[in-house]
């Protein structure tokens, strides 16, 4: 296994070596990528006779080893920068490609991890924030930084994590050769939102954890995931694509965007069923007269995707206040469903925007499989073992 080593310019650069240590004792290969400002803290003599491997940092050098990283790169296992600086953060979000780095990251298709360190400011700064966040979306693993004592003087967020657990993280990332490496999974989650005027709104109770304990548990399993959320509050989960959107037509566009591709889809979203029937694009102001809204059927995606299903397993879920099992059933057989977990809203603690679910998952063939009340990451492992049993054996 191999790993691309970027190394940024700040004070932490000398742990790299550290992490490059860590990574050769588990028998991965490091090929280390500097910036010109990292050279200045850290020798890249040092990192080239640990790896024994060249150190690459520019981007016009005179070697043909650039290119050999660049082939490398589309091999490797992970990209991982360590330390990341709030720079390198800024150009990856941006697309800059201005050295041999972040070219790299711009020419792999491969995972990407980035350990940022920086002082606590820079940290916190919303430039910083918002460029993290649209890694984060774009599937890149983030190890957190530590807090403590910075080469600045001052104390708080933005340290380089600890080389062993950066180590430790990139080992999970390598380890997706898990149950599930190799599929393409796609999991929607939370509400979607059908607008009557710039402030009302229609919607459906939903807090999205389901769907991203799903995801999250997809991703851990070695699946390569892509979100497709509805408006919630919740942190993307690392290493999966996250795409948002608001409506039941913003959600069916991009489910259907990506369906051919995908190997297994898993529907958590609560989506809407009705949309009004015009959506105002001034404020409606109010009259004290009763007002009747004019709702029309949103496309129902899940039906949609069982008409255009070849080789995808299909996995719905059906909230019921009653007659569970049976509701449960016809949904399966009307929307053409590999499998559908059934989800008894009416006990309380339990369900929608709990952190806790009761399900019962029921198959094609009609066999029942129930879950007890469990936090809902547990009930995320127990619809993927299912759904492995059924795929794998
Ligand atoms: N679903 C969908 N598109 C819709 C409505 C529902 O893809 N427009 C999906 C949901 O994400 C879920 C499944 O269909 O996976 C069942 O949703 P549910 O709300 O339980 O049932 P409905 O089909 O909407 O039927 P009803 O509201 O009558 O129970």
């Amino acid at each position: 296994m191999n790993v691309i080593l970027g190394v940024t310019g700040c004070i932490g650069a000398y742990k790299a070596a550290i992490v490059l240590r860590l990574l050769q004792k588990n028998e991965i290969a490091v090929y280390p990528v500097m910036t010109h400002s990292a050279t200045k803290f850290l020798g890249p003599l040092t990192l080239e006779k640990l790896s024994g491997n060249p150190v690459v940092s520019d981007l016009f050098g005179s070697e043909s080893s650039e290119i050999q990283h660049i082939a490398l790169a589309r091999r490797s296992g992970l990209l991982l920068v360590a330390p990341a600086t709030a720079n390198i953060l800024a150009k990856f979000a941006s697309g800059i490609a201005d050295d041999f780095l972040s070219t790299i990251y711009l020419s792999t298709t491969t995972p990407v991890m980035v350990a940022p360190a920086m002082n606590v400011e820079m940290w916190h700064h919303p430039a910083t924030r918002e460029n993290l966040e649209k890694l984060r979306r774009r599937g890149v693993f983030v190890v957190e930084p530590g807090v403590g004592y910075q080469a600045c003087g001052e104390e708080g967020e933005g340290r380089l994590a600890e080389p062993d657990e950066i180590v430790r993280q990139v080992l999970r990332v390598l380890s997706r050769s898990g149950s599930l490496g190799g599929k393409r999974v796609l999991v929607t989650a939370g509400p979607t939102v059908e607008d009557i005027d710039p402030v009302r709104y229609v919607s459906n109770r939903s807090s999205g954890k389901m769907g991203y304990a799903l995801a999250a548990e997809a991703v851990r399993r070695g699946a390569n995931v892509c979100l497709i959320s509805g408006p919630v509050r919740l942190a993307p989960p690392a290493g999966a694509e996250l795409v948002l959107v608001r409506s039941a037509a913003e959600m069916a566009r991009a489910v259907f965007e990506r369906f051919g591709d995908t190997d297994i889809v898993v529907q958590a979203a609560a989506v809407a069923d009705y949309r009004p029937v015009d959506r105002m694009e001034q404020k409606r102001k109010k009259s004290g007269e009763r007002w009747s809204l004019e709702l029309e059927a949103t496309q129902d995606i899940l039906k949609e995707l069982g008409t255009r299903k070849s080789r995808q397993f299909l996995v719905g879920f059906a909230a019921e206040s009653e007659r569970l099992v049976e509701n449960a059933r016809e949904k399966l057989r009307d929307k053409s469903l590999d499998l559908i977990v059934a989800n008894d809203i009416s006990i309380p603690g339990s369900g929608i925007e709990a952190d806790e679910n009761q399900v019962t998952l029921i198959d094609r063939d009609g066999e029942l499989v129930d879950v007890p009340r469990l936090p809902k990451i547990e009930v995320a492992r127990k619809i993927w073992d299912n759904i492995e049993h059924h795929l794998f054996s």
